[in-house]
């Protein structure tokens, strides 16, 4: 049976990257199959997080998704630190995967900067603790953006060299979920980076907390090139700017970048941008409006989490048994 399982770090606000390229395809994978979402604070840590904006975050991470309308009745939501078993196998894991295979970590690579020597020892075994998240729920599909593909080959490698190391059939392969037209949604200043939490331009994102005329005045200042509005995507060779705000139309219409070409053809990027934050508002105003519902009501959220965690540890712990059986830790 398919199971589903997906993590978002409270790092900051969750912004539109994160609802298109993630959550929202949460959202739609719910009707279909059984899903765990995590909030995954330990990977938080792995960059110094102020404590009490750790916290603040996690409440809000986890009212985005709710806001977003996940059930956490029928699906399992809850945070990464309350269940023990995510340390637990990520360090089997970190005795299974090699330093070679970490090496070609991207991810690491951009985190760290020119400053390795004195990024964490976290940063680095990361992909394990998220290979950890995944697996020790068993889950055959991860739905993540563009971005993280690199860390989801790392899993299946994990989990084939544990299989084989000690001869068992213990963990599924793993199958990346990236859907619909906006796996990467990139920086509204920079076409060619990635729209991120950790941008120091505000104006590079779009929060799922922004007011509605903020949303507008973003868009209106997105950087875009001279040029109408090409009427195909082959239009697009060149024009990294012109693509992503036309990929997030996409996205929020529900429809292809073809679609969107035909529309807007030959249109000066004024009227587009227009239309584009009509869409963007009326797609995240009600979410904003909820999460700052939640957020008024800790009791409840932190409920939820809880009643989420206690779930996880349930299916978790009968894993991690079958793990430390295999790996021969004395059952005492
Ligand atoms: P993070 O904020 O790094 O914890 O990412 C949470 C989820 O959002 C992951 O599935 C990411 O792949 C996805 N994500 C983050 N940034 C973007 C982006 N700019 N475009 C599309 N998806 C993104
Ligand atoms: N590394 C992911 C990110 O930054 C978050 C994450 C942690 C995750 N554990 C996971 C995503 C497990 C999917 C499955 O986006």
């Amino acid at each position: 049976m398919a199971r589903i399982f997906s993590g978002i770090q409270p790092t900051g606000h969750l912004h539109l990257g994160n609802y298109l390229g993630a959550i929202r395809n949460w959202v739609r994978l719910q009707q279909e199959f059984e899903c765990l979402f995590c909030v995954v604070d330990m990977h938080a840590i792995t960059l110094w997080q102020e404590p009490e904006a750790l916290a603040q975050a996690t409440r809000e991470t986890a009212a985005a998704v709710l806001a977003a309308g996940i059930n956490p009745d029928t699906n399992i939501l809850f945070l990464q630190s309350a269940v023990p078993g995510h340390a637990q196998l990520a360090w089997v894991f970190n005795c299974v995967a090699r330093i070679g295979w970490l090496n070609r970590m991207t991810q690491f690579k951009e985190k760290a900067g020119k400053h390795r020597e004195n990024a964490s020892v976290g940063l680095y075994a990361y992909p394990n603790l998220m290979a950890a998240d995944i697996l020790l729920y068993k889950a055959t599909h991860v739905p993540v953006g563009e971005d993280q593909k690199q860390h989801l080959e790392l899993t299946r490698d994990i989990a084939q060299k544990f299989n084989n190391d000690f001869g068992v059939a213990l963990f599924p392969v793993v199958e990346p979920l990236i859907l619909g037209p906006a796996t990467r949604i990139m920086s509204l200043r920079d076409g060619t980076k990635k729209m991120s939490k950790s941008d120091a331009s505000d104006f590079s994102r779009i929060n799922l907390t922004d007011s509605a005329d903020s949303i507008a005045l973003k868009i209106r200042r997105a950087k875009t090139d001279p040029n109408p509005l090409p009427d195909s995507p082959d239009g697009l060779e060149g024009r990294p700017e012109a693509a992503n705000l036309l990929s997030i139309y996409a996205a929020l219409t529900d429809s292809s970048i073809e679609n969107v070409c035909q529309r807007f053809g030959g249109s000066p990027f004024s009227d587009f941008k227009q239309e584009l934050a009509d869409r963007a508002v009326a797609a995240l105003a009600p979410i904003t409006a909820e999460v700052n519902r939640l957020m008024a009501d800790p009791e409840t959220l932190d409920s939820i989490l809880r009643s989420g965690a206690e779930r996880a540890r349930a299916l978790a712990a009968p894993v991690l048994d079958e793990v430390y059986r295999a790996i021969g830790f004395l059952q005492t």
